[in-house]
């Protein structure tokens, strides 16, 4: 099938990227969220992030503006429901998606797909809520998405063959790479990923290095962009805790335990840059380790 417009849901963090390439890509978007503060913050930061890759000489103002006018803002879920092809990416809790899914399908065309950018809740059993799990399907994005050249994209067991390969034309037409990963707990990246921060945390609460030890060993001793511990608060210590324990109770493996100290900071409410405190405290000029 043809998709020409794409209705996103959520305008946070993963929401506005989501908007970002897919207006860039000349696709229709509408942005969903319940908060109009929160579209105009999106909006406001689509438009920083763009004009950063007109500056970097990767887009001209003509594409920003372009794709800036192609994007449409809406509190109202029912806007979404004319578009071909719904991301949802609201906040990482089954209830809530559950609601959202429920609210919205009375809205949704026939041929539209559904999908969700969840990081590790399991795509067959959010389709099976739905009245469509056959065109229900994974499409799990990186942050920062206008820089991370992945998208996931996971099939539940309903998944059909047509809707996949309608969302892997998505993808080749944002100008990324498609991963084709099976409906288990944390998907690929995740499952991977996750567990490795998870281990620097671990590795910090046992004393073996400091936050500053453990970030720079991983930077410069493998060559990883950033330490685990600096990606940790980057993507928010909320989101790492709920995947380590989606990995835990899913795959029912003691090697997945949250490290208590993980626990400790989302309990304390630090969870890294978007509360600015996290195992960098960001509210000086350069972060600064806590421990
Ligand atoms: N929008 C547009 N451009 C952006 C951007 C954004 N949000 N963020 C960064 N950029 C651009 C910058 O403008 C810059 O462009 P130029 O090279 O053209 O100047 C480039 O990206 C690099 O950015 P910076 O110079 O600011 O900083 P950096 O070199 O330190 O890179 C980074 C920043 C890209 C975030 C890099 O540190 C990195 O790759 N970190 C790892 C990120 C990662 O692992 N993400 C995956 C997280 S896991 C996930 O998302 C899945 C999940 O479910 C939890």
């Amino acid at each position: 099938m043809d998709i020409q417009s794409i209705g996103i849901i959520g305008a946070g963090q993963m929401g506005n990227g989501i908007a970002h390439v897919c207006a860039l890509a000349k696709y229709d978007v509408v942005l969903h969220d319940v908060s109009s503060e929160a579209l105009d913050r999106a909006m406001a930061l689509v438009r920083k992030n763009m004009d950063r890759q007109v500056t970097s000489q990767k887009i001209t103002a003509e594409d920003r503006d372009q794709a800036l006018k192609r994007i449409k803002t809406s509190a109202t879920l029912g806007d979404v429901g004319a578009t071909d092809l719904v991301i949802e990416a609201a906040t990482e809790r089954e209830s809530i998606k559950d609601a959202i899914f429920e609210d919205l399908l009375p809205h949704l065309q026939p041929h539209t797909i559904l999908t969700s950018n969840t990081s590790s809740i399991s795509i067959t059993r959010l389709g099976s809520k739905t009245d469509r799990p056959e065109k229900f399907m994974g499409f799990h994005f990186m942050n920062p998405v206008p820089v991370m050249q992945l998208v996931e994209l996971i099939r539940g067991i309903a998944t059909s063959k047509e809707t996949f390969d309608a969302c892997l034309t998505v993808v080749d037409r944002l100008g990324k790479t498609a991963a084709s990963a099976e409906d288990f707990p944390g998907f690929i990246v995740n499952r991977i990923l996750m567990p490795m921060i998870n281990e620097a945390v671990y590795t910090l609460y046992e004393g073996v290095g400091s936050v500053t030890s453990i970030d720079q060993s991983l930077k410069l001793g493998a060559n990883h962009p950033m330490g685990p511990l600096e990606l940790a608060d980057f993507i928010g210590l909320d989101t790492c805790l709920a995947i380590m324990n989606v990995l835990h109770d899913g795959l029912a493996d003691t090697k997945y335990r949250p490290c208590p100290l993980l626990t400790k900071y989302v309990e304390a409410g630090w969870l890294g840059r978007k509360t600015k405190r996290g195992f960098y405290d960001y509210r000086g000029e350069a972060p600064v380790p806590t421990r």
